[in-house]
């Protein structure tokens, strides 16, 4: 959500409805009228008397011009702002134009006495109210919203703004990773982006915040974060780096470093991690060494990340010689999710983001599958409510696992389900072929299938798991590699221990179980390849 422009009679509430909702929403908030003064030099009453309403209007629309183009503001416009079709057309493209509405009686009620409001002064009857709001009737209802304010207190209006503008976009859940001083909240919602600087406050976050992004996601949603942090009274320094899994690594990181020494970034700072896993994984890591440790915040923007990387606080960069072999267990103090900046995502992308979401319902949570498979649809299309439940359970999921096993030492090794041939197939086809979400659906059809080979999930759940990942158009084949490569490849995965592969099997749909497996070749041969 960009801006919410009030709009009204005078009376109507605009001004003490418009305080409340920005403070609500982490918004900065602005009066036309005031700005309209500071121009000017003198006031609204005397503009009117000495040089007339026409030139009134067009200092207004002008100050307006200026004020919408700003982003995370409510602003209150006067009463008359709504007459020009210009202005109405300057609110629209700059937010959600939200009128407030009131009774005769009750607008004459709060502006009796009020001897500032210059085109009442010489005839205050409720006849000439009437007249008025008459007169602009067609120019208030040209609004997203319209909300009557008789008898209903500012905090109510406020409310009844927030529930209902844009179609709920102002929604938010929140997760809470329970973690004892290291706990946190996820933040969720559609259009939440511009609550970051409420959120940092609430903190009790000091100091400036460095952005680290790269240059894909930057310039769709920096000037957005930017707004936000400043409106909450940080400073803000954007650390920019190249985009892609090949970038993940020292030589960047190095870049973060640098960035956060030339904006001399002390103690008292923070890091926002803008982007996907990559920059969330690398920012983390940042974080956790930089000043031998400095708070960092989670803005994740890819499905995948949203779900996944930004919970549970797992950072790092890969070594030429493998992926995240070196890294730090380094929690964020909040995760902000706004599923709308998904709008954005390649589809491939966020394919693969819907790829670790069915991951969760496959071996974690059997009602959580069955929501994916009836609202499917809704969620490619990218449906905001579907996406937020889908993000949200997924997350609280995650978060469960990450609470009873923070760093990975037994359960947590649950959310490799689909890892463990994923793996195989990037590491065999060089990273190149598949994404890293597309090589995990093709892991999950195989542990499905090990799963039935083993008797632990029957043909139908094996049949759901291939049927919903085909109809989010993931791959579900293993590349045509000889089974030496596989076992190879297995092999030298990280969770080989002593005692053999640690394989995640389903038990039916929503559970699961480990299988210590020492015969590679008997499992490559259920997956349809042979020696
Ligand atoms: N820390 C963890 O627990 C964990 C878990 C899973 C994966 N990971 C890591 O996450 C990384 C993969 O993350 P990813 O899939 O998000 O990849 P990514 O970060 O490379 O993002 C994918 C692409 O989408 C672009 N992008 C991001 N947000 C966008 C938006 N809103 N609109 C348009 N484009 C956007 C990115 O710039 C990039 O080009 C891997 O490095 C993996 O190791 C970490």
């Amino acid at each position: 959500m960009k801006n919410i422009i009030l709009t009204g009679f005078m009376g109507c509430g605009k001004t003490s409805v418009g305080r409340v909702l920005a403070t609500r929403l982490g918004f900065r908030y602005l009066d036309l009228d005031e700005a309209i003064v500071q121009e000017a030099g003198v006031t609204i009453k005397e503009i009117f008397a000495n040089q007339g309403e026409p030139a009134f209007r067009e200092l207004e629309s002008r100050v307006l011009g200026r004020v919408v183009a700003g982003n995370g503001l409510v602003v209150s416009t006067g009463g008359g702002a709504v007459l020009s079709s210009a202005n109405r057309t300057l609110m629209r493209a700059s937010g959600t134009i939200v009128n407030l509405t009131a009774s005769v009686e009750t607008i004459a009620a709060r502006v009796s006495g009020d001897s500032e409001r210059p085109l009442l002064q010489n005839d205050p009857s409720l006849e000439r109210i009437r007249t008025m709001l008459e007169a602009r009737e067609g120019c208030y209802a040209d609004a997203d919203l319209r909300i009557a304010t008789d008898a209903k207190s500012i905090e109510a209006v406020a409310d009844e703004i927030i529930r209902s503008v844009t179609g709920g976009n102002v929604r938010t859940d929140t997760v809470r990773v329970a973690l004892g001083e290291r706990s946190y909240d996820i933040s969720l919602g559609a259009g939440n982006l511009d609550t970051l600087g409420r959120v940092c406050r609430e903190l009790e976050l000091s100091g400036s915040a460095a952005v680290v992004s790269n240059t894909t996601v930057a310039p769709l949603y920096y000037d957005r974060v930017r707004a936000a942090l400043e409106q909450a009274g940080f400073r803000s320094v954007l650390i920019e780096l190249p985009d892609g899994e090949q970038h993940k690594n020292s030589t960047t990181l190095n870049l973060i470093f640098d960035g956060l020494v030339d904006a001399a970034l002390d103690r008292g700072s923070f890091i926002v991690a803008l982007g996907g896993g990559v920059i969330g994984d690398m920012a983390g890591y940042a974080a956790a060494s930089y000043l031998r440790g400095i708070p960092f915040i989670q803005v994740p923007t890819t499905l995948l990340s949203q779900v996944d990387s930004s919970v549970g606080g797992k950072t790092g960069i890969n070594h030429p010689k493998g992926k995240n072999l070196i890294g730090a267990f380094y929690q964020p103090r909040a995760v902000l999710i706004d599923v709308t900046t998904l709008d954005s995502l390649p589809q491939r992308e966020f394919l693969c983001g819907l790829g670790e979401i069915i991951k969760y319902g496959a071996v974690l949570d059997a009602d959580f599958f069955s929501f994916l498979e009836d609202n499917a649809e809704r969620l490619l299309a990218r449906d905001k409510e579907a996406l937020i439940h889908a993000v949200g359970r997924s997350c609280a999921i995650k978060a469960r696992v990450v609470e009873s096993d923070e760093r990975e030492g037994g359960v947590r090794a649950v959310l490799n389900y689909g890892h463990t041939l994923g793996h195989a197939v990037e590491t065999l086809t060089g990273y190149s072929q598949f994404l890293h979400g597309e090589a995990v659906a093709i892991g999950m059809v195989q542990a499905a299938r090990i799963s039935k080979a083993f008797g632990t999930c029957s043909q139908a759940d094996c049949e759901r798991i291939e049927a919903l990942l085909a109809r989010f158009g993931l791959p579900r084949e293993l590349p045509c590699f000889p089974a030496a490569a596989y076992a190879e490849a297995l092999s030298h995965d990280k969770k080989v221990r002593d005692k053999g592969l640690l394989f995640i099997c389903n038990q039916g749909i929503g559970a699961y179980h480990m299988e210590r497996v020492k015969d590679l070749n008997a499992l490559l041969e259920i997956c349809g390849i042979g020696e």
